[in-house]
């Protein structure tokens, strides 16, 4: 049986639920903006940073990515961060996108939370005008952090809490788990916001369970670890609750050491709603198409099961029903 191709997938109306805008970095931009921000890189070429980009857990990865994020200083910076990410999602006919960001890893270096959103939000806004591209932003809580920076930093978002509609939570995951952020989770949905947060990327399918009870997530970003726990699997199927799948960083982060191990497809049969993402794009090798183009070579994917996936994305976004259905109709 040959591969559903590149092109298909490609021309494949998507939509992104996992999506962390600081690990849409290319090497390119980082150049650019470090060369305009008057900062040292610990590089010389592009060719040298993607050569770093060799991770063997989490950590690894996170440790870089921070250290990327420092070249992000104005306002301007952080439009053409996103907006570089939205041409991407043009040229792959992304049509519908919830970004994450990660507010205390620029407030934590002086940079304002203001000049954080309103880069990011003028370039959705423009996105939305300009390319047809609908999205929703989401705002993460770092939770190698205190309890206490996460109440700061909501509190900081609340001028803006229009622009955002949920909060979710991420970075090292093991040993942080996401009761650590029960009350903070409970302030935001007061506020009118939803829940998401990362869960059973690499820690245990209990956090899955306190993210769902505790923090009353509407989607479970990653999740790939509650094959280990079978009632967890009838809870999520039982429930619809998605998951927010990235095939190519689970691969990059060694949650799984070859694509052709990875769980996505089985859940997908058992009845899982989970969802193609690519988390980090220009740190694990590939935006949206490159995640399907891997799912297709070494898992064989067929078309019904992309389009499954996608229909999937669009029951799990954060839009109206007015809009689901016009994504589902531009789906075919
Ligand atoms: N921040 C950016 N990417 C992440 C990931 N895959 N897991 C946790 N935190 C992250
Ligand atoms: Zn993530």
């Amino acid at each position: 049986m040959t591969a559903v191709s590149k092109d298909w997938l490609n021309n494949l109306p998507k939509i992104e639920l996992h999506l962390h805008l600081e690990g849409s970095l290319e090497p390119e931009l980082m150049f650019e903006l470090a060369q305009r921000n008057n900062i040292q890189l610990p590089f010389e070429t592009v060719e040298q940073v993607r050569a770093a980009y060799e991770f063997n857990n989490l950590q690894d990865f996170l440790d870089i990515y921070y250290q990327g994020a420092n070249v992000l200083q104005q306002e301007q910076d952080f439009y053409d961060l996103t907006w570089a990410y939205l041409k991407k999602c043009q040229s792959q006919n992304v049509i519908h996108v919830e970004p994450f960001f990660d507010p205390q890893t620029h407030t934590d270096r002086g940079i304002s939370f203001e000049t954080v959103i309103n880069g990011i939000s003028r370039a959705l806004d423009d996105a939305h005008d300009q390319l047809g591209i609908s999205s929703q932003l989401i705002m993460c809580f770092l939770r190698h952090l205190s309890e206490e920076a996460a109440f700061e930093t909501l509190k900081q978002s609340e001028p803006f809490i229009k622009k955002i509609v949920a909060v979710g939570l991420d970075s090292s995951e093991q040993g942080q788990p996401p009761e650590k952020f029960s009350r903070v989770f409970a302030k935001a949905r007061e506020l009118g916001l939803l829940t998401v947060a990362h869960a059973g990327e690499e820690g245990p399918a209990e956090y899955i369970w306190t993210a769902i009870n505790d923090l009353k997530v509407s989607r479970v970003d990653h999740g790939v670890r509650a094959t280990e726990d079978s009632e967890l699997i009838s809870y999520l199927v039982k429930s619809k609750m998605p998951l927010t799948v990235c095939p190519l960083s689970n691969t990059k982060l060694r949650v799984f050491d070859n694509m052709s191990e990875h769980n996505i497809l089985l859940m997908l049969e058992q009845g899982v709603c989970v969802t193609v993402n690519s988390d980090d794009p220009a740190y694990f090798g590939g935006y949206m198409t490159e995640n399907f183009v891997a799912l297709a070579k070494s898992l064989d994917m067929t078309e019904i099961q992309a389009r499954l996936l996608v229909l999937n994305s669009i029951e799990a976004s954060f839009v109206d029903d007015e809009r689901k259905q016009a994504m589902r109709v531009m789906l075919g």
